[in-house]
C-alpha cells in the first residue's frame, strides 16, 4: 500500500501510469477498429460479431470495467501531473514552450477533451441508443433472425452528415493525440535510444494515420453510398 502511494505521489510514477493506461486504451482502440471494419464484410458478419460479444456478458463486463478504470486513471494522472509540473516549472520555460512544441504536443489537452466528449456522445449514440428512436426498430433481415442489427444502426447513424463529420473530426483528434502519446511512451519507460528517437515519432504518425483512415473509412463509405 505504502509502495503504491509512493508510486502515485511521484512524478515518474504518474508518468508510468499515464503511459500504461494509454497503452491499454490504444489496445482497445485497435481491437475496436478491427471489429468495426467487419462492416465492410457485410451485415451478417458484424452482427454475428456484436452478438458474440453480448453473449459473453462476464468477460465483456470485466473488459468494460478495466476500460473505464484506465480511462479515469489516464485523465486523473495526467491532470495531477500537469499541476505538479506547473508548480515546479520556471516562468521562462513556460514562455518558450509554445515556440518549441509540435502541434500534436500542444493540442494534447484539446484533443484529449474532444475524445472524451466524443466517447460520451458515442456511448449515448450506439451503446445506449438514446439519440435516435429509429435504432430501436432496426431488425436483421438477413440470415441472423432475432439478433440486433448493428450494421443497419451504424448505416442509419452515419447517413446524417453532421454526425459523420463529428466522428471524422473526433477520430482525427484521437489520431493526433495518439501520435504524440505513442512516441512519448518509450521516453517514459526509459527505452529511448538515439536511434529510436529518430524512428519513434514516425512510427507514431504511421500508426495514428492508419487508425484515422480505418475509423474514418466507415462514415465516409456510408456517406458515399458504399455501405447501405
Ligand atoms: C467509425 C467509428 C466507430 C464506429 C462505427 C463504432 C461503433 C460502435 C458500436 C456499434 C458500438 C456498440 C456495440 C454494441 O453495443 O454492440 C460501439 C461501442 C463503443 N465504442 Fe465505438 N465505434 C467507433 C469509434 C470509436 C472510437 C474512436 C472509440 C474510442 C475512442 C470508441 C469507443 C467505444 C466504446 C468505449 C464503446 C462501448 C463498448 C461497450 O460498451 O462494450 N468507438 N462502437
Amino acid at each position: 500500500m505504502n509502495l503504491l502511494l509512493k508510486f502515485w505521489s511521484s512524478s515518474i510514477g504518474k508518468k508510468w501510469l499515464v503511459a500504461l493506461t494509454g497503452l491499454a486504451l490504444l489496445g482497445f482502440v485497435v481491437a475496436h477498429l478491427v471489429g468495426n471494419l467487419q462492416m465492410f464484410a457485410g451485415a451478417s458478419k458484424i452482427n454475428a460479431y456484436a452478438e458474440f460479444l453480448h453473449q459473453n456478458e462476464k468477460p465483456l463486463w470485466i473488459a468494460r470495467i478495466g476500460l473505464i478504470a484506465c480511462f479515469v486513471l489516464h485523465i486523473v494522472a495526467t491532470l495531477t501531473l500537469v499541476k505538479m509540473n506547473r508548480a515546479a516549472r520556471p516562468q521562462s520555460y513556460a514562455l518558450n514552450r509554445h515556440v518549441q512544441a509540435k502541434i500534436s504536443t500542444r493540442t494534447m489537452a484539446f484533443s484529449g477533451l474532444t475524445v472524451l466528449s466524443f466517447v460520451v456522445f458515442h456511448l449515448l449514440h450506439y451503446t445506449l441508443r438514446v439519440t435516435d428512436p429509429r435504432f430501436r426498430t432496426v431488425e436483421e433481415k438477413g440470415e441472423l433472425q432475432n439478433v440486433f442489427d448493428v450494421y443497419h444502426m451504424v448505416v442509419l447513424g452515419f447517413q446524417n452528415p453532421l454526425i459523420s463529420a463529428f466522428y471524422i473530426f473526433s477520430v482525427g483528434l484521437l489520431a493526433l493525440h495518439l501520435s504524440h502519446g505513442v512516441s512519448s511512451v518509450f521516453q517514459t519507460f526509459g527505452l529511448e535510444s538515439k536511434r529510436s528517437a529518430q524512428w519513434m515519432p514516425t512510427a507514431g504518425k504511421i500508426l495514428s494515420a492508419l487508425i484515422f483512415a480505418g475509423y474514418a473509412s466507415i462514415p465516409t463509405a456510408v456517406l458515399m453510398g458504399v455501405l447501405k
